[in-house]
């Protein structure tokens, strides 16, 4: 069956630019924020080896067949999904694997941006000098004094979303390139010389890394592990069509093996960075590892409070961290958009003004998290909690779970592998057992023994 040539929005200037933006999209708030606060609040090492497992068996090989998928499929998830499924004589239903991507991205785009907003302002708190000298207490305070408030929040969420629509308006080439061509690499140096900061802080560095890397198997819960798998499809940007949407973009002659491992190695590397940043000054200031989702907000500000030249770095560093959150945020927002372009014929600005119209809304709840609803619970969690776990622990898994049964039990072997076009046949073997047998038995067993199935 004939397949459009490329998608309406054209095709990566280079194989470099799909890395960018890839990279750009999974380096986010994920690695930066998120991991050091789950890994500190599941206790460490045993929870950081188990992600890493995970970042490995399951992670790459989806991220491989999410790239392989769109760029096979050439157009927006759900429209991929419907003309593979054609191609492969499968169900039309496969397309709700792409329905429900857009909506996972739809949901994280709501409350993630609530958090982006928090960067923001801290960016300026960071360059008035307020932090100058700050004690743990009044780091948490002036944290606090954020999220207590409904309307400064919901200012900043706003912010984030327009600055993220206007991105997304304007297309992902011209957009999108040249903002992370820039950002990565000056994040990637700032996170160096926050760890040489915090190296300065000497035996808590130590345990610090004791923390991290030792690890400890009696802390590990069946809930930890179920964590950690779903941090790896959320930090990897994987399970809901974002990479299946750039991989569409990408030009046939590029390598998805190479490109793929590539991603994955430097995301890790930016956790395991922060990761190193954060918790030698969690220790130095007797703070508790578990603070949770304020953790970062709480650290950063007492390292650049204390160090000289910090009032310029922590100004800068929230700037960096604010602009990889963004390049994330587009990805989040793209699949949608892009079948609106696609199959409504709305123009790009008016599909993503919509999408962030709704996502912005939708992201009330999670201000509200924090201030006037810190007690409207469902399920025992706030409606951030509930929404973050919705989508990371869920969705994504899920369908990465989905997206590996159709690469590698729907698509025909010959599809699969003219598309990876790996030239060593055992590379090819591997990654086939993978996506066929390894990693979504492993996805099912941590479902399961989470539900108590099993284990
Ligand atoms: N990977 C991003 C991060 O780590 O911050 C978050 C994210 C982006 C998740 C895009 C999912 C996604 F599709």
């Amino acid at each position: 069956m004939s397949r459009p040539a490329r998608s309406i929005h054209g095709e990566w200037s280079s194989r470099w630019a799909f890395i960018l933006a890839a990279t750009g999209s999974a380096v986010g708030l994920g690695n930066i924020w998120k991991f050091p606060y789950i890994a500190g609040e599941n206790g460490g090492g045993a929870f950081v080896l188990v992600y890493l497992g995970c970042i490995a068996l399951i992670g790459l090989p989806v991220m491989m067949a999410e790239v392989l998928i769109g760029r096979r499929g050439r157009q927006n998830p759900v429209n991929t999904l419907k003309s593979l499924s054609t191609e492969e004589k499968a169900p039309a239903s496969w397309t709700l694997l792409g329905w429900m991507g857009l909506l996972a991205g739809f949901i994280i785009l709501s409350y993630y941006s609530v958090i982006a907003g928090q960067a923001m302002a801290y960016v300026f708190r960071a360059f008035s000098g307020v932090f100058t000298g700050v004690t743990a207490d009044g780091a948490n305070s002036i944290h606090q004094s954020l999220t207590g408030d409904p309307e400064r929040l919901l200012a900043w969420h706003t912010l984030f979303m327009v600055f993220t629509m206007t991105v997304v308006a304007r297309g992902v080439k011209s957009g999108l390139e040249k903002l992370v061509s820039f950002i990565m690499p000056a994040l990637f140096i700032m996170l160096i010389i926050l760890v040489g900061y915090a190296a300065n802080t000497g035996e808590y560095f130590s345990q610090a890394a004791s923390f991290l890397f030792t690890p400890d198997f009696s802390k590990l819960t069946e809930e930890a592990v179920l964590v950690a798998m779903g941090h790896a499809f959320f930090t990897l940007s994987l399970g809901m069509g974002a990479i299946m949407v750039y991989g569409s973009y990408l030009k046939k002659e590029t390598s998805i093996t190479t490109m793929s491992i590539s991603i994955s190695i430097a995301d890790t590397i930016v956790a395991l960075l922060a990761g190193m940043a954060i918790f030698p000054l969690v220790f130095a200031n007797g703070m508790s590892p578990d603070a949770g989702f304020s953790l970062l907000f709480v650290t950063l500000p007492i390292a650049f409070g204390h160090m000289a030249g910090g009032q310029l770095f922590g100004g800068l560093f929230f700037i960096l961290l604010v602009f990889a959150a963004w390049s994330s945020a587009i990805s989040l927002i793209e699949p949608a958009v892009a079948w609106l372009v696609e199959n409504k014929q709305i123009s790009r600005r008016r599909a993503s003004v919509t999408i962030g119209f709704a996502a912005w809304l939708l992201g009330l709840f999670t201000v509200f998290s924090f201030n006037i609803g810190e007690n409207w619970l469902l399920f025992g969690m706030t409606m951030f909690g509930l929404l973050d776990y919705l989508t990371t622990n869920i969705m994504l898994p899920l369908g990465g779970l989905l997206t590996i049964i159709f690469a590698g039990w729907v698509m025909a072997k010959e599809s699969t592998k003219d598309e990876l076009a790996i030239r060593l046949p055992i590379f090819y073997h591997t990654w086939r057992i993978l996506v066929r047998y390894i990693s979504p038995i492993a996805i099912i067993i941590v479902f399961l023994n989470k539900i108590g199935l099993v284990g």
